[in-house]
């Protein structure tokens, strides 16, 4: 296998992370391909604990290439700092390259992130207040400012001068707020340039050459098959593409050069955001799966939502993504319960549904049709092989490997990368 793919199945936050970096180890390049720094990828490594948001969690190893491709949207800022993050604690990021292509997040995104939740109101959609959403709408309307415009101070200059008239026209006249200003803004940015130029590559060449050259190329997926633009419960979604067909379009790879794709399912499920949730938990079951999983957000620390696994969503994903494994994760946090549910189907105005709705509306109304399975009730965080798991949780995961149709490829159990158990090498 040379190139794969592991995305999130469900709300984001299924732990990702942890699954690229265990991944990573066999690893040639990891390539981020959309979003930016609304992910939160938390990594444990030793006694260290990593929170990346935005570069990719390969480069913990010190071989393995990583890419930040054309389908990201980059805050200048954030790639910098994070940079200087990972070199206090003496992880090298020479091997790391940001594509020409890839859209910046500028100051005022991430005003017009807040500025449009709080118009939102009761309806807002819990976003990060990265700026991410606004950054991708520049982006589709051809408003876009690109990282490698940042090395061509009179490029650069022209199209900020356009825009940001634009946006300070906006920011004054429609919401009364101040306007930035367009000489201290170019100064800044075209410094951050400069302190990213070393990192700025035509990453789709890179990449390809790479794949081309039998190395194993793996794309990190960030956010979760739920959140995307097109495939989620829109509008409660992000604003991109973190579903397979997103790591073609956002690192510029043909879908012929991917081998396969591996969907990462937290065994319950967690959402931090507003939007429908037909198997959340608002008892004291919730709570404590929140509690035990310590549950809060890697990127905001606000408290997510919790609930018990929903089989509907993960056929969706499975098949939106064409999944051909999953990575089961977590299994440990419901090491306490006496007993687990999993919903099987949905149940909509009395009629039972195995397929998630289309409409927002019918998804909110939705009741989960629920099958309680036996808690394993023991420490599990020991295993190393599936044999070492007692025979109640390989039922469980048995049991999801049957409703969602896809075969396991690793479990997880616990934060460590030796907390990990293979059933089948990703590569
Ligand atoms: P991501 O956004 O999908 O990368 O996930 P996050 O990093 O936001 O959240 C997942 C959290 O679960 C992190 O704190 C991980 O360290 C942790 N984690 C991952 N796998 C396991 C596991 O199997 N067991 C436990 N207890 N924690 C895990
Ligand atoms: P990782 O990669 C969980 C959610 C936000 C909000 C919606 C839109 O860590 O899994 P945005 O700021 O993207 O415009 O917010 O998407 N969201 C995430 N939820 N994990 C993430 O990333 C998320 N990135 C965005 O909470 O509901
Ligand atoms: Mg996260």
């Amino acid at each position: 296998m040379s190139a794969i793919i592991v995305v999130g199945t469900q709300w984001g936050d299924e732990g990702k992370g942890k699954i690229i970096d265990f991944v990573s180890e066999q690893a040639d390049m990891v390539v981020r391909h959309q979003g930016g720094n609304n992910a939160g990828h938390t990594v444990v490594s030793g006694d260290v604990v990593y929170k990346l948001h935005l570069i990719p969690s390969g480069i913990l190893y010190p071989e393995t290439d990583c890419v930040i491709a054309n389908g990201v949207v980059v805050d200048p800022r954030v790639f910098l700092e994070e940079v200087e993050y990972l070199h206090q604690r003496g992880i090298g990021t020479e091997r790391l390259r940001v594509s020409s292509e890839a859209h910046l997040i500028m100051p005022y995104h991430l005003v017009f992130d807040s500025l449009a939740e709080d118009r939102l109101g009761t309806q807002k959609l819990g976003t990060t207040l990265r700026g991410v959403g606004p950054a991708y709408m520049d982006k589709a309307s051809r408003m876009g400012v690109r990282v490698g415009d940042l090395l061509q101070p009179e490029v650069f200059r022209d199209r900020l001068e356009r825009v940001l008239s634009e946006k300070n026209h906006l920011l004054s006249k429609a919401y009364g707020r101040d306007q930035f200003d367009f000489e201290d803004m170019l100064e800044q940015y075209l410094a951050y340039g400069e302190q990213m130029r070393p990192y700025i590559a035509n990453t789709s060449v890179v990449i390809n050459r790479a794949i081309d050259a039998g190395k194993r190329v793996l794309f990190e997926g960030a956010q979760g098959t739920m959140l995307d633009i097109d495939h989620g419960t829109y509008p409660f979604v992000t604003s991109s593409h973190p579903i397979a067909g997103g790591a073609c379009i956002g690192a510029g790879v043909g879908p012929t050069k991917i081998d396969a794709v591996y969907g990462v399912v937290k065994c319950y499920t967690s959402r931090v955001g507003d939007g429908p949730f037909p198997t959340e938990l608002l008892d004291a079951t919730g709570d404590a799966i929140r509690q035990e999983g310590q549950e809060y957000g890697t990127t905001t620390g606000r408290p997510r939502r919790i609930g018990w696994l929903d089989t509907v969503a993960l056929r969706h994903a499975a098949r939106v993504n064409g999944l051909t494994g999953l990575a089961v994760t977590r299994l440990d946090v419901l090491d306490h319960l006496d007993w687990i549910q999993i919903a099987v189907a949905y149940r909509y105005r009395g009629e039972v549904m195995t397929e998630l709705p289309d409409s927002l509306e019918e998804l909110s109304e939705v009741e989960p049709v629920l099958e309680t399975m036996e808690g394993w009730k023991t420490s599990i965080t020991g295993a190393r092989r599936i044999d070492d798991l007692p025979a109640a949780t390989r039922r469980y995961l048995d049991r999801i490997a049957e409703l969602v149709g896809v075969p396991l490829a690793l479990v997880s159990v616990g934060r460590e990368r030796t907390n990990t158990i293979v059933l089948k090498p990703l590569f």
